[in-house]
């Protein structure tokens, strides 16, 4: 795809990556983009880089507007690989230009390159940059998501260029929020907020909550949005601040996701009737079996809830690996208001629902206990236990919920 200017002179002239599904481990069923920019002034600017298997595809769009040997400034707004990668055929075509970096941001370019023949300008939040007829403004974002990140404002056009954060990971032939919501719908790219915030940022809710509120600080009027990967926000961009807002804030949807896995279809069988509990408490429920969904849809789907219901069998006194796995994986995500509950089917001595619980608590988690394990298969008898257990934990979900 060719470069499509975003705002007077400020180009996208980054890559469509149709064909990711694992991007380092988080399942990317859309695909996604590698979105940088380009600043037609004065003094020519880029903004952040693309992933290295695609420096071509950034080359080209940049050569569509102008020789990259006219680059004068090169702004890295965050190191990830998946943005810093093709700095080096930048600088290969453009070797005196300068590059602004917040100072953890060169040091971890340091390490990556060697910068010993590179201009390089550190900045802090405040900073500003003059180009010609436009002012960049730069914004230190420490942790969102990384140590490194920052933001580049450029005041006289209100285009906020805000890295991974406000991004999705969506391959599509619209780059704006209005296309996209026009060739597939509004509900489809919310998801994808969602997914994207729940497996990358959902550790940062405080701190997304300080930095927005930082922003609004600085007065600064945002008309558009344009993040590192999927759509720019150009019709509504205050819609993806305020989900971000409302997630920081433990926004979630008063349902149940029952998470789980199974051997010999006995822990699977207890989620019929649990299933049908919550319905009749009035709830929604969704089941997601663990080793046939990749971790970071089940991830979302946890986040999405305000309340789950892990399912583990017992093998060899422990969790199930899978259930082990996800666990872990969320307890790194340090997830926040939510309550949880755990189940299984256990043949000898059980052990993975109390492990579960223990986890839980790790996390901080609101618990319902005790939890529901059952020897062997559920008998008629246990499947009444499930379906009361699936009801009283909706109760408690719901319970919760109003705290919020
Ligand atoms: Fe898209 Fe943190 O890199």
């Amino acid at each position: 795809m060719g470069t499509v200017e975003v705002r007077n002179g400020i180009y996208w002239v980054g890559a469509i990556d149709w064909g990711v599904r694992d991007f380092h481990g988080y399942i990317t069923p859309s695909g996604t983009t590698y979105n940088n920019y380009l600043i037609m002034d004065k003094e020519i600017t880029l903004v952040d880089t693309v992933k290295h298997d695609f420096y071509e595809s950034t080359i080209r769009n940049i050569r569509a507007i102008t020789d990259p040997a006219e680059i004068k400034h090169v702004v890295i707004n965050h190191i990830e690989n998946d943005h810093v990668t093709s700095i080096g055929e930048i600088m290969h075509f453009t070797p005196k230009a300068t590059i602004y970096i917040t100072e953890k941001g060169k040091k971890g370019l340091d390490r990556f390159y060697d910068t010993s023949k590179w201009n390089i300008k550190t900045v802090k939040t405040g900073d500003t940059l003059s180009i010609g007829s436009k002012t960049l403004l730069f914004i230190e974002t420490p942790m969102l998501h990384w140590p490194d990140s920052m933001m580049t404002y450029v005041k006289e056009d209100k285009v906020l260029i805000s890295q991974d954060a406000f991004g999705q990971h969506i391959a599509s032939s619209a780059r704006f929020d209005d296309e996209l919501i026009d060739c597939e719908s509004l509900t489809f790219l919310e998801d994808s907020v969602i997914d994207y915030y729940a497996n990358i940022l959902m550790p940062f809710g405080q701190l997304i909550k300080a930095k927005v509120s930082d922003i609004q600080k600085l007065g600064l009027e945002i008309e558009v949005i344009a993040p590192d990967h999927g759509i720019i926000w150009r019709r509504d961009p205050g819609r993806v601040i305020k989900m971000y807002l409302d997630m920081a804030s433990g926004k979630a949807n008063e349902s149940v996701a029952i998470i789980y896995d199974t051997m010999w279809h006995s822990t699977e069988a207890m989620t019929i009737p649990i299933m049908e509990g919550i319905k009749d408490e009035g709830l929604t429920c969704r089941v997601i079996k663990l080793r046939a969904t990749p971790m970071s849809m089940a991830i979302k789907e946890f986040w999405k809830a305000r309340g789950a219901l892990i399912g583990t069998p017992t093998l060899n006194n422990i969790m199930y690996p899978s259930v082990a796995e996800f666990l872990t994986h969320l307890r790194g995500l340090r997830p926040k208001n939510r309550v949880a509950g755990a189940f299984g089917s256990y043949g000898w001595g059980g052990g993975a629902v109390k492990e579960a619980y223990e986890e839980f608590k790790r996390m901080g988690l609101e618990t319902f206990e005790p939890g529901l394990q059952v020897l062997y298969r559920p008998s008629r008898d246990d499947e009444t236990k499930c379906y009361d257990f699936g009801r009283d934990f909706a109760k408690k979900v719901k319970e919760y919920h109003k705290k919020f």
